[in-house]
């Protein structure tokens, strides 16, 4: 019998730490679990909500809906051969401890992305990715259920429509599926990606020639805490906001009075991706506290509560981000973080 709670706490499910309370919470364990909820939720006539590990969600309002926290754990090789690993992982599995399995059995695609928090259904709402690789690299296909019929429907990679934080979850889907499972594509033999700068410096200063994925998961985790609060410690949803991506004819421009302009090449044709953080460091938020929140000192891109910030408190702070970047660059940023 799933326990469901009414008028629910949700800080502590939250990396950012800030309260709101969920007309009904409860906690999934299983797929059982799941098909209960649905049908209290239907009874109720409330709209669900799915909870993974909390790092990439700042609830600031009250929520009208069952909300459920996604336990359902369990990874399985589903099949394999000389050179592929296809491996089953359940959605409320945390990222990093699939990392850390799958970097111990010496597969390889998984390395660049160590250390993010978050749970494995979270990966392809946001596509995640960092120091030079990206979920879509090494995602097969996921079930889902439809929230409203409760309907089984496998979504392949293409289906999902990922691009740079971004999914089909994020738009025409958005709200409406439970993240089950996924498969990902593992490889036996491969080339390490090591294509961002840092990976390179840091493997030649520990002296190793010839890394094997565990080697990049352990510099990525480093370098990922030099620069990255532990949300344990200084509650935060890591990057607030996505880099922007804007016209090549505007950065040109841009570049006139700023030569120094840190930029990436856009997957989308003619768009260059400024580093949000840059802009907000430029803006003059790096570091600077306003209350109980403020942008952190080592990566300006991560909106930090400093102990005990209320939403209007992070309302606000993303307002002055957002007005002061506008104001000296004509660039609107977006949040990478699920606002409710
Ligand atoms: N920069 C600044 N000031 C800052 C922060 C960054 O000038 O305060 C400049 C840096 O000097 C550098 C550039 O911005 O030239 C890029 O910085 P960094 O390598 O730290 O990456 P990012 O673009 O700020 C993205 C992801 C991160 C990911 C890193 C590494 C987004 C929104 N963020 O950040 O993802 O770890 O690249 O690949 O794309 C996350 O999504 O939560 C996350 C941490």
């Amino acid at each position: 019998m799933l326990k469901i709670f009414k008028k629910h706490d949700l800080a502590p499910y939250l990396t950012m730490k800030v309260g709101a309370k969920a007309e009904y919470f409860a906690v999934l364990k299983n797929k059982a679990d799941f098909f209960e909820a649905l049908d209290f939720a239907k009874k109720k006539s409330l709209p669900i909500f799915i909870l993974g590990g909390g790092s990439n969600t700042v609830i600031v309002k009250n929520i009208k809906a069952l909300v459920l926290k996604n336990k359902i754990e369990g990874k399985k090789i589903k099949k394999e051969n000389s050179r592929e690993i296809y491996l089953e992982v359940m959605s409320g599995e945390s990222w990093m401890r699939l990392v850390n399995y799958s970097v111990s059995q010496g597969f390889y695609g998984l390395e660049n992305l160590a250390s993010i928090y978050g749970t494995v259904g979270a990966a392809p709402i946001q596509n995640i990715g960092a120091y030079g690789a990206e979920f879509s690299q090494v995602f097969d296909s996921l079930i889902a259920y439809d929230l409203k019929t409760g309907r089984e429907k496998i979504f392949s990679a293409k289906e999902c429509e990922l691009g740079y934080r971004d999914s089909i979850f994020k738009r025409k889907a958005k709200g409406k599926y439970f993240i089950y499972s996924l498969v990902l594509k593992l490889k036996k033999k491969a080339k390490l990606n090591l294509s961002y700068g840092a990976i390179g410096e840091e493997m030649k200063k520990r002296g190793i020639k010839n890394p094997e994925p565990k080697d990049v998961a352990q510099v990525v985790h480093q370098i990922r805490s030099s620069k990255l609060p532990n949300p344990a410690v200084l509650p935060n949803s890591g990057s607030f906001f996505k880099n922007p991506e804007i016209k090549n004819s505007v950065f040109l421009n841009l570049q006139k009075t700023y030569p120094e302009i840190p930029f990436f090449t856009s997957a989308k044709k003619g768009m260059i991706k400024i580093p949000a953080g840059w802009l907000i460091e430029k803006a003059g938020f790096k570091g600077k506290v306003f209350g109980p929140v403020g942008m952190y000192e080592w990566q300006a891109l991560i909106l930090v509560n400093y102990g005990g910030a209320k939403a209007w408190d992070i309302v606000k702070m993303i307002e002055r981000v957002k007005k002061e970047v506008k104001k000296r660059f004509a660039i609107d940023l977006e949040a990478e973080v699920n606002i409710i």
